[in-house]
């Protein structure tokens, strides 16, 4: 009998150490050459891992983004030159300074973002992205640096026209392709056809050309916009946004990278950095 359950135990043993030794066993190779049994993602799978080492040898960060989100990243002449600036390139900036490298910004639709930093065409994103449960498959995630607020822009002249989201039925309200908004505007404001576009810039001209009747957008972005543009105006209309907040994005496999990127944004968010870029780039917008 107690032979019997000695062996029992023994044999449960082995079966535990068996399980654990093929654990580790995957994790060894996640760089390695188990990326390629994936058959059809080998070649976006084979670039996932090693980020940081590639950026700290070629010297090079490439940063992927879509510079029509003022103050986040967006497009002014300085000296007559046109140039990317905002709060999330500022901090682009100082990451690439901890990295010792230079930085080259990529600006493309927000819709294509994820793909190219999964093609390893860029090495990161940071474009006041939300970390939502679907991308978090798709690509890794840092802590949140940034959380803002969600509106509706209108035409000033509709402010008393549109005041709740069922003063919207039948109307064509706009959003910016496969962000949160284009959700928001979906699931928020019943009843309406949605309409969505690549650009933010674009989005805003089919306001003031009556193609579009409303925009859902985040509020510090609808600000500025609304700033250059004073036939527009923030509506009172609610509408919220559960899943909070920009995070820098990631190819999946660069848990060291993830971390030295944590550390930077938890320096940059104690020190009062990012609130103080916050508040140059709003500045910048206005100028
Ligand atoms: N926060 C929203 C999202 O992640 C919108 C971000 C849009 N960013 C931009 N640079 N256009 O879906």
């Amino acid at each position: 009998m107690l032979r019997r359950r000695c062996l029992t135990i023994s044999l449960l043993l082995i079966c535990v150490l068996l399980v654990f030794s093929f654990a580790s066993c995957n994790k060894a190779g996640t760089d390695g050459t188990s990326q390629n049994q994936t058959t059809g993602q080998s070649e976006t799978q084979s670039q996932a891992g090693g980020t940081l080492k590639r950026v700290q040898e070629t010297k090079k960060l490439v940063l992927g983004t879509s510079a029509d989100y003022p103050p986040y990243e967006f497009h002014k002449l300085i000296d007559g030159k046109d140039k990317i600036i905002g709060f999330d390139i500022a901090i682009a900036e100082v990451i690439a300074q901890e990295l010792g490298a230079e930085l080259e910004i990529r600006d493309m639709d927000f819709g294509g973002l994820l793909m190219a930093l999964q093609e390893g065409k860029v090495d990161i994103v940071i474009a006041g992205m939300t970390p939502k449960p679907e991308r978090m498959e798709q690509v890794d995630f840092t802590k949140i640096y940034y959380t803002a607020a969600q509106g509706v822009v209108i035409r000033a002249e509709d402010k008393d026209k549109y005041k709740t989201a069922d003063d919207l039925k039948g109307h064509k309200v706009g959003a910016q392709m496969g962000a949160i908004q284009e959700d928001i505007a979906k699931e928020q404001i019943p009843g309406s056809e949605v309409k969505a576009l690549a650009k933010v810039s674009d989005l805003v001209l089919e306001l003031k050309n009556k193609k579009v009747d409303a925009l859902v957008m985040e509020k510090p972005v609808a600000n500025a916009y609304i700033d250059a543009n004073p036939d527009l105006a923030l509506s009172e209309i609610e509408v919220v946004d559960d899943t909070g907040g920009s995070a820098i994005a990631i190819a999946k496999g660069n848990e060291d990278f993830v971390e030295k990127l944590n550390s930077i944004l938890d320096n940059l968010i104690n020190t009062g950095k990012i609130d103080q870029f916050v508040t140059d780039a709003i500045n910048q917008v206005g100028d």
